[in-house]
C-alpha cells in the first residue's frame, strides 16, 4: 500500500457520478453530543462508506445555534474508545470550558462524560473540535459548526453552513489512511487529504434561485489545507472573519484565502441565470478549479438584484486600545523539513533536530517544543499586547490563539480585521494585537494539527 496516492484518484473515479447528499440540520440541538464511531458515505457511492468519528453520528457534527447573549449548554458523551475532549474554536469564553486536555481540564475517559455550559458574547460562525489528540480526532471526523444569531439578522434568503473538509482515504477500501501522524506530513505541511468536499461530501449541492440573496459561512475544518476559493455566478461581500464583523462589507473581488480553523461569512447574490450552475469553486492541486459546493440555479426569486448589504452590527469588545504603549512579545516559528532550525528545548532539556525527529517532534516556537511547565509569556488582564510572529520555516502556518481575538497590526500601524487565526508565510513576519481581557491558560498554536502535535504548541498566562 503506499501513501502517495493522489486525489486525481478520486476524482477520476468520481467522474460521471452525481450523487447528492443533504446536510443534516437540527434547528434545536440534542442537550447532549455524543462522540461515537459511525459510517459517513463521503466518497462517491462506488466507494463503501467511511468509518468516522462523530458528535451524534453526523459528519459534520450537528448544527448547533444559539442566540448571542445565550448559552450553550451540552454534555459531552463519550462513547470513543479513547480520551476526549470538546474545545469550543474562536469563542471568548470561560477558560474552564475551553476544552484543552492537559491545559484547562481532563480529557474525558470512554464511558465519561463533561458537561459544558458557557454565555456567548459574540455573535458569527464559529466552530468546535474535539482538543485530545486533535491531529488524528478532528481528522477522523469529530468537529461541527456553531451558529450565535444576531439579535438582527441581515436580510438573506438563505444562509447556509458550508463546512470545508478533505479526507485522506485509501481509495482501496475508502478508509482513513493511516497512520494520522505520518513523518512527512508532520514534518511537512501537514495531513492533505485526497478527497476534497463540503458538509460530509464530495459533492455538496443546494438548489438557488437566480437573485436569491445567500449568506455563506465559510468554516475550514481540515487538518491542514489552506482552501484557495473564488465566487462563480455569484457576486458577494465579505461582511465577518472568524465569525467577527467588519466594519463594512468587501466586495469579493480577489480569491479568497481560508487557512485551517479560519471562517469567513459571505453575502452572495446569485447572478447565474435559470438552468444555470453557481458554485463555490476551489484552486486545486493541479491548477485546476472545481467546485467546492455547487449550486444549480431552479426559478428566478426577483427580476433584479439588490443593493449591497449593510455591515453587520459590531461585538461587543472589538477595540483594541493603547498597541503604542503595549507589552511587546516576540514569537518564532521554527523547524520543520527544509528549515533552519538546528535543535530546540523539549521537555527542559536541549535538543538537536534529529534527536527530536526520532521522537516525532519537528517544530518549536521560540526554542520550545510543545507545551511547557510555564508559560510562553504571563500577561496582566486588561494589558495590550503585541506579539510578531517570525516564520522561520518552509511553510506557511495558520496561527490560532484561544480565548481572544487579535487584530494585525500593519506596518503603519493601523489594524487590520479582528480574527482568532492567521496565516503566517514563510519570511513575511507579520504583527498581531489583542486585549489580554479573558483570565486563564489559553493556547497558542498553529491548527495544521499535525504541526501542533509535532512542536507547535505554546500557552499563555492571564491573570
Ligand atoms: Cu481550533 Cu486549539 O484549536
Ligand atoms: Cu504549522
Amino acid at each position: 500500500m503506499t501513501l502517495r496516492m493522489t486525489r486525481r484518484a478520486f476524482c477520476g473515479a468520481m467522474a460521471g457520478t452525481a450523487g447528492l447528499a443533504a446536510l443534516p440540520v437540527r434547528a434545536t440541538g440534542p442537550q447532549t453530543l455524543t462522540a461515537r464511531v459511525a459510517k459517513a458515505q463521503i466518497a462517491p457511492p462506488k466507494y463503501a462508506p467511511t468509518e468516522v468519528w462523530t458528535y451524534d453520528g453526523t459528519l459534520p457534527g450537528p448544527l448547533l445555534r444559539v442566540a448571542q447573549g445565550g448559552r450553550v449548554t451540552r454534555r459531552l458523551v463519550n462513547e470513543l474508545p479513547v480520551p476526549t475532549s470538546i474545545h469550543w474554536h474562536g469563542f471568548r469564553i470561560d477558560n474552564a470550558m475551553d476544552g484543552v486536555a492537559g491545559l484547562t481540564q481532563e480529557a474525558v475517559p470512554p464511558g465519561g462524560a463533561f458537561d459544558y455550559d458557557f454565555a456567548v458574547p459574540d455573535a458569527g460562525t464559529y466552530w468546535y473540535h474535539a482538543h485530545t489528540n486533535s491531529f488524528v480526532q478532528v481528522a477522523r471526523g469529530l468537529s461541527g459548526a456553531l451558529i450565535v444569531e444576531e439579535a438582527e439578522a441581515p436580510e438573506v434568503d438563505r444562509d447556509e453552513v458550508l463546512v470545508l473538509d478533505d479526507w485522506l482515504l485509501n481509495p482501496e477500501d475508502a478508509q482513513f489512511m493511516q497512520p494520522f501522524g505520518h513523518p512527512m506530513s508532520l514534518s511537512h505541511g501537514g495531513r492533505l487529504g485526497n478527497l476534497l468536499g463540503t458538509n460530509g461530501t464530495f459533492d455538496f449541492a443546494r438548489e438557488v434561485r437566480a437573485n436569491e440573496r445567500l449568506r455563506l459561512r465559510l468554516i475550514n475544518a481540515s487538518n491542514a489545507r489552506i482552501f484557495v476559493l473564488r465566487l462563480a455566478g455569484l457576486d458577494g461581500w465579505t461582511v465577518a472573519l472568524d465569525g467577527m464583523p467588519l466594519p463594512a462589507p468587501e466586495p469579493v473581488e480577489a480569491e479568497l484565502i481560508l487557512a485551517p480553523a479560519q471562517r469567513i461569512d459571505l453575502i452572495v447574490d446569485v447572478t447565474a441565470e435559470d438552468g444555470e450552475t453557481a458554485a463555490l469553486v476551489r484552486f486545486d492541486d493541479d491548477d485546476q478549479w472545481r467546485p467546492q459546493a455547487r449550486f444549480p440555479v431552479a426559478g428566478k426569486a426577483s427580476a433584479t438584484q439588490r443593493d449591497g448589504p449593510a455591515a453587520l452590527p459590531p461585538n461587543p469588545n472589538m477595540a483594541v486600545p493603547g498597541i503604542d504603549s503595549a507589552r511587546r512579545l516576540d514569537m518564532a516559528i521554527q523547524g520543520g523539513a527544509m528549515g533552519r532550525m538546528s535543535g530546540a528545548m523539549m521537555n527542559g532539556r536541549s535538543m538537536g533536530f534529529r534527536e527530536m525527529a526520532g521522537q516525532g517532534q519537528f517544530w518549536a516556537l521560540s526554542g520550545q517544543v510543545g507545551i511547557t511547565d510555564t508559560p510562553f509569556a504571563s500577561l496582566e488582564r486588561g494589558e495590550t499586547v503585541r506579539m510578531k510572529l517570525t516564520n522561520d520555516t518552509a511553510f506557511a502556518h495558520a496561527m490560532h490563539l484561544h480565548g481572544m481575538h487579535f487584530r494585525q497590526v500593519a506596518d503603519d500601524g493601523t489594524l487590520g480585521p479582528m480574527r482568532d487565526t492567521i496565516l503566517s508565510y514563510p519570511d513575511e513576519p507579520l504583527e498581531i494585537a489583542f486585549v489580554a481581557d479573558n483570565p486563564g491558560k489559553w493556547l497558542f498554536h498553529c491548527h495544521m494539527l499535525g504541526h501542533a502535535a509535532s512542536g507547535m504548541t505554546a500557552w499563555i498566562n492571564v491573570s
